[in-house]
């Protein structure tokens, strides 16, 4: 079987150093080793808001972010769900392999249900990842890099796999999912790293904007700066991303600065944040508007004839 990847974000702001290290990295590795996919979730807005925002602008920003860390349209395929029809077509198939009771199951929905600030659950909270079914299954994807939350998704991918195949004909290959080894990046103040809490380092920060997030970075007061995620989290997430920048364990970090106390430690791991995101900071300026339209417009006529092929397959299977 020829390996296939795809993976996605939703377009809701712009991408952080916890992205960074937790996948873009990785897809860039990728890029020259499998043909690949890049889906610019878009459809996927509204599942957990009831308005897609400042879309365009999102997708722009994302788009730019995608080619500032080194993603290259000629390898790889960076496409929209909402420029290609096929995917919500496949959707209603594959929406009768599964049962009610799976899509309520499903602990990631249950848990953006949970953390919703929607008055009402919609349909699309339970049925979206059947789509993101369609979307793996349109390419027949077989690799699948994501984080923790997404593997019920590929679950449900599989599913929906096996179910079509039994049914009807052999047609689909059964994705697995992809996890980063990275230790998790967590954000300045120790939670997890989010756009919308104010503790993430964006790639598109300025050099000032990422000094001054981490001058408030939380530590504590102890001078020696020790490598104790157990006892000292905030401190050793500092270490973690200096050691990331600078391709160093984060142990050594701390031996480096030793007794120097809180200042020290901001004062290197600014240094080796801005030093570590320059290079992809000007990449990002080298890149406009139009370039970024000119990707989604090529990629989206390449993902959509992928995706009539196999919408024709499953209609063939199906006997209409
Ligand atoms: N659900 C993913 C997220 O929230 C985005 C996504 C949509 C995706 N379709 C996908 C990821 C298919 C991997 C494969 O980030």
């Amino acid at each position: 079987m020829k390996p296939m990847v795809l993976t996605g974000d939703r377009p809701t702001g712009p991408l952080h150093l916890g992205h960074y290290f937790g996948t873009l990295a990785n897809r860039v590795r990728l890029q020259d080793v499998h043909p690949m996919y890049v889906l610019v979730a878009d459809y996927q807005v509204i599942t957990d808001r009831d308005l897609p925002g400042e879309i365009q602008s999102n997708i722009t920003q994302l788009l730019l972010d995608y080619l500032a860390v080194g993603l290259d349209p000629a390898k790889v395929t960076i496409f929209q769900h909402s420029a290609i029809p096929e995917l919500n077509q496949l959707l209603l198939p594959f929406l009768s392999l599964v049962s009610v009771a799976e899509l309520g199951r499903n602990p990631t929905v249950k848990d953006e249900i949970a953390h919703s600030s929607q008055q009402a659950v919609s349909g699309l909270m339970f049925t979206y990842p059947v789509h993101q079914a369609a979307d793996i299954l349109f390419c027949k994807g077989t690799l699948v890099p994501v984080g923790k939350d997404q593997l019920p998704h590929v679950e449900v991918t599989r599913l929906v796999a096996r179910r079509f195949n039994e049914r009807y004909a052999e047609v689909f290959p059964l994705p697995e999912a992809m996890m980063g080894e990275q230790p998790l990046l967590k954000g300045l103040d120790g939670d997890k790293m989010s756009k919308s809490r104010g503790n993430a380092i964006t790639l598109s920060a300025t050099e000032d904007e990422t000094a001054a997030l981490i001058r408030k970075a939380r530590t504590d007061s102890d001078r020696l700066i020790t490598f104790d995620p157990e006892n000292r989290p905030e401190v050793a997430n500092l270490l973690t991303l200096a050691g990331l920048c600078l391709k160093r364990s984060p142990q050594d970090v701390a031996d480096e600065i030793g007794d120097g106390g809180a200042a020290s430690l901001k004062r290197l791991v600014t240094e080796a944040v801005n030093e570590f995101l320059r290079p992809i900071r000007k990449r990002r300026q080298e890149h406009t508007a139009d370039d970024v339209r000119m990707v989604l417009r090529e990629g989206n006529v390449r993902a959509r004839e992928r995706a009539v092929r196999t919408l024709d397959e499953v209609r063939a299977a199906m006997g209409f």
